[in-house]
């Protein structure tokens, strides 16, 4: 599910989220472990301020796993509790859950120096279209269904489910708007397939990818596809012919070649990996 963000749909976001963020103590953000600066929405930080934060890396068992430490531990200098996880197996989940207990225990015990008993302690899960807000909700909450919520404001009931020992989940995420200023978010959100494609032509975000690969991993890409060409046109030129896309007249059909490395990139065909490294350890 994918949305356009339209300003409007952006302030709908926002105001949905505000009135989330009055019912909860807890917010649990999920970024893509493959991408966690350009899925992360910075207004989130100054919204949920004086809430607790979880930070989970989602989708890590797409990502490599020589970056994800690095990622951990930018994170944690800025003092969040990141945690890798992998919603659709389950790997990381009991760490999330031990998080959340601290987290709550935490807020219970403020709530006891106030004089407050017996409050079940509330938390929401929030991210970007996409990143796994729904799976993280069904494996969090066992075999309760998350409702998919998204469509920013649209009108709901709030519910909340039982994660047990007085803790409460919203059943419906709150939706973040990504980044979009910065070309460059656009384009990764774009390569992890978290944003629509005809937003960028198939062959320029293609070429892109390639160019950022050729970057973050050189040689990958010549190796993985045994092709050869001395810049990312060429690359894809070189991928038609060996992949032997060709157009009627017998010309190469870039576009399908295009489209064949964004969908290998997309599913780890080409490996597990990471786009984009925290900013101490750019240039290792
Ligand atoms: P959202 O609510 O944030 O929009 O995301 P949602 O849970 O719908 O997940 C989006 C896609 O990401 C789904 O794939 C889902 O299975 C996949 N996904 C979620 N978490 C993980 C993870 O940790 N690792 C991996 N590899 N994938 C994850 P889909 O192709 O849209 O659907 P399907 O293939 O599950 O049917």
């Amino acid at each position: 599910m994918n949305i356009q963000w339209y300003p409007g749909h952006m302030t709908k976001a926002r105001r949905a989220m505000e009135e989330d963020l009055k019912l909860v103590d807890i917010v649990v953000e999920l970024l893509d472990a493959r991408i966690p600066s350009s899925s992360r929405n910075p207004d989130l930080r100054t919204m949920a301020q004086s809430k607790k934060k979880i930070v989970i890396l989602n989708k890590a068992d797409l990502a490599d796993p020589a970056v994800t430490p690095l990622w951990l531990e930018s994170l944690r200098s800025e003092g969040c509790e990141p945690i890798p996880l992998d919603a659709r197996s389950n790997t990381g989940l009991s760490a999330v859950r031990s998080a959340i207990d601290a987290a709550a225990r935490e807020k219970r015990e403020r709530d006891l120096r106030r004089g407050i008993k017996n409050r079940p302690i509330r938390l929401m899960v929030a991210g970007i279209p996409n990143v796994g807000k729904s799976t993280f909700i069904n494996s969090l909450a066992g075999k309760t269904a998350a409702k998919t919520g998204d469509k920013p404001g649209v009108t709901r009931g709030n519910q909340w489910i039982s994660l047990g020992r007085s803790v409460d989940l919203l059943d419906t995420p709150g939706i973040l708007w990504p980044r979009f200023e910065d070309p460059q978010v656009g384009i990764r959100l774009a390569l992890i397939g978290s944003i629509r494609e005809e937003v960028l032509e198939t062959v320029l975000l293609a070429r892109e990818g390639i160019r950022l690969l050729e970057e973050r991993y050189p040689g990958k890409v010549r190796e993985h596809y045994g092709i050869e060409g001395s810049d990312a046109a060429e690359l894809i030129g070189s991928l038609a012919r060996v992949r032997h896309t060709v157009k009627k007249g017998g010309e190469p059909d870039e576009e399908r070649a295009a489209a064949l490395f964004l969908n290998d990139l997309r599913r780890s065909a080409l490996g597990r990996l990471t786009l984009e490294l925290p900013s101490g350890a750019e240039g290792e």
